[in-house]
C-alpha cells in the first residue's frame, strides 16, 4: 500500500443492484479526479452491468470471476493488496450479509477479507430490505469493524416503494471517498460553518439582501468534512450541495441566523463546537417595519427607514469571553476597493470582535465566484495571504491556519 499522501488507488466493488449503472458514473468521477481505479464484481453484478463498461472507463481489467486471465498471481489477493481504498457501490443486502458473515465465495468477498485498505460502502436496496433486522444487524457488525458507510437516501425507489434505500448519489459517494482518503486532521472535532446572505423582509414579496452565494462557506464545510470533522452548516437562502452526514439548518433573516448560531455555539445540552466559522454575509440593516401583505406599487414608501441588525460575530466573541469556553471563532471581512483598506479592516475587526482569526476578501474577488483570494490574520499576529485559487483550495488553506490557532 502507498503512504498517506500518495494514496490514490480505488478498488470499486460493484454488486447486483439496479443502482449498478450509477457506479459507472462514480468510476468516471474518480478517473477525472486523477485516481487509479480498478473494478471488482460480485456474482450478481454482471446481471446489471457489463464489466466492459468499467474496463473502458478505468483502463483496467475487471475482476469478475475466479479465472486468473488478467492477473499475474492470485487475482483477488493482487487486487486486495493494490487498493488504498475499497468502495462498494452499490452494496446489496446479500453482499452485506455475506461480508458480515466473513464469506468469500466470490472475488469481491475474497478481496474484502484479504485487503488491509479502508472500506467504504454505499448500500442500495428496497426500503423493507434496508430496515429488516438482519440487514440492520449486518450493518452494525460491519460498522463496529470499522467499515464506513454512505447512508442511502430517502425517496421513490426503483421497485415502486418509497423510503430509505436508494443508493447515495455518485457526487455524495465521491465526497465520502475524499473523507476516507483524508488526513483525519479534524477527526472528532465539531465544526460549525455559517454561510450565505440573509434576507430582510420589506413586505410579503420584497426583501433587502446582498450578492453572497454561500460558496466559500460550502467549500469550508466540505473541507472540514474531508478532514474528518463532524460538520454542521447554518445557511441563509442559497443553494447548498453538501455531503450527506453534514447537518444543514436553513435560515432567512439575520435575527433567525443569530438565534440559530447562538443556540449551536452555546448549547444548553451537549458539547459546543470546537470551531465556528462565520462566513455569512449578514445584512447590516433591516427595514424598521415589515408589511405582511404585498405593498401595491402606489403604496410603496418614498424612503425605507432602516435599523441595524445584530452583529453576530461580535456577540459570539463577547459571549465566549463570559462563558469561558474554548471554541475557536473565525470571522470573515469583505471590502471593496484597495487591498490596503481591506487589510486595515481585517486588523480592526480582529481587535474589536474578540475572535481568533479574520479572513479578509475583496468583493470583486469573491462574491458569486468559484474562486477567491484572501488575507488571514490571527490573534497571534500571524498573517497569511492566499493568491487567487478555487474556493476549495482557499478552504484548505483556511483550515490549515485554523488548526494552528
Ligand atoms: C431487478 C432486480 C433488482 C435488484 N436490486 C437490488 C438492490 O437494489 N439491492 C439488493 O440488495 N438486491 C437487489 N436485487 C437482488 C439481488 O440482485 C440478489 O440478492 C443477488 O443475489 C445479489 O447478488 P450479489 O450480492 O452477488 O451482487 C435485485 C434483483 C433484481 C432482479
Amino acid at each position: 500500500m502507498s503512504t498517506h499522501s500518495e494514496k490514490n488507488k480505488i478498488l470499486l466493488g460493484v454488486t447486483g443492484s439496479i443502482a449498478a449503472y450509477k457506479a459507472a458514473e462514480l468510476a468516471r468521477r474518480y478517473m477525472k479526479r486523477g485516481y487509479q481505479v480498478k473494478a471488482v464484481f460480485s456474482e450478481g453484478a454482471e446481471q446489471f452491468i457489463a464489466p466492459l463498461t468499467f474496463q473502458a472507463i478505468t483502463g483496467n481489467p475487471v475482476l469478475s470471476s475466479w479465472d486468473q486471465e488478467h492477473t499475474q498471481g492470485i487475482g483477488h489477493i493482487e487486487y486486495a493488496d493494490w487498493a488504498d481504498l475499497v468502495v462498494i457501490a452499490p452494496a446489496t443486502a446479500d453482499i452485506l450479509a455475506k461480508y458480515a458473515a466473513g464469506m468469500a465465495d466470490n472475488p469481491l468477498l475474497a478481496v474484502l477479507l484479504a485487503t488491509q485498505a479502508r472500506i467504504l460502502v454505499a448500500p442500495a436496496m428496497n426500503v423493507n430490505m434496508f430496515h429488516h433486522p438482519a440487514t440492520v444487524t449486518n450493518l452494525q457488525i460491519l460498522r463496529e469493524r470499522g467499515v464506513r458507510f454512505v447512508e442511502p437516501g430517502e425517496g421513490p425507489l426503483a421497485c415502486g416503494w418509497r423510503g430509505r434505500g436508494r443508493m447515495a448519489e455518485p457526487w455524495d459517494i465521491f465526497y465520502h471517498t475524499l473523507r476516507a482518503f483524508g488526513d483525519d486532521s479534524l477527526q472528532r472535532k465539531r465544526v460549525l460553518v455559517v454561510t450565505g446572505p440573509t434576507r430582510e423582509a420589506i413586505d410579503a414579496v420584497r426583501f433587502l439582501s446582498n450578492r453572497s452565494s454561500g460558496k466559500m462557506g460550502v467549500a469550508l464545510a466540505r473541507e472540514a468534512f474531508r478532514r474528518g470533522a463532524e460538520v454542521e452548516v447554518i445557511a441563509g437562502p442559497v443553494r447548498t450541495k453538501l455531503p450527506s452526514g453534514v447537518k444543514l439548518s436553513s435560515v432567512t433573516s439575520a435575527e433567525e441566523m443569530r438565534q440559530a448560531v447562538l443556540a449551536r455555539t452555546f448549547p444548553q445540552h451537549g458539547e459546543p463546537p470546537d470551531i465556528v466559522i462565520m462566513a455569512a454575509a449578514v445584512s447590516d440593516v433591516r427595514p424598521k417595519s415589515v408589511v405582511k401583505e404585498k405593498l401595491k406599487k402606489g403604496d410603496l414608501p418614498k424612503a425605507l427607514p432602516l435599523e441595524r441588525n445584530p452583529d453576530i460575530l461580535a456577540e459570539l466573541g463577547e459571549m465566549r469571553e463570559k462563558a469561558g469556553t474554548s471554541t475557536k471563532l473565525v470571522g470573515f471581512a469583505v471590502e471593496s476597493g484597495e487591498i490596503e483598506d481591506l487589510i486595515a479592516a481585517v486588523q480592526q475587526k480582529l481587535s474589536e470582535k474578540k475572535v481568533d482569526m479574520i479572513v479578509g476578501n475583496l468583493a470583486e474577488d469573491s462574491l458569486e465566484l468559484d474562486t477567491n483570494r484572501v488575507w488571514m490574520v490571527d490573534k497571534h499576529g500571524r498573517e497569511t495571504e492566499v493568491a487567487t485559487s478555487f474556493k476549495s483550495r482557499i478552504a484548505e488553506k483556511i483550515l490549515q491556519h485554523v488548526r494552528k490557532l
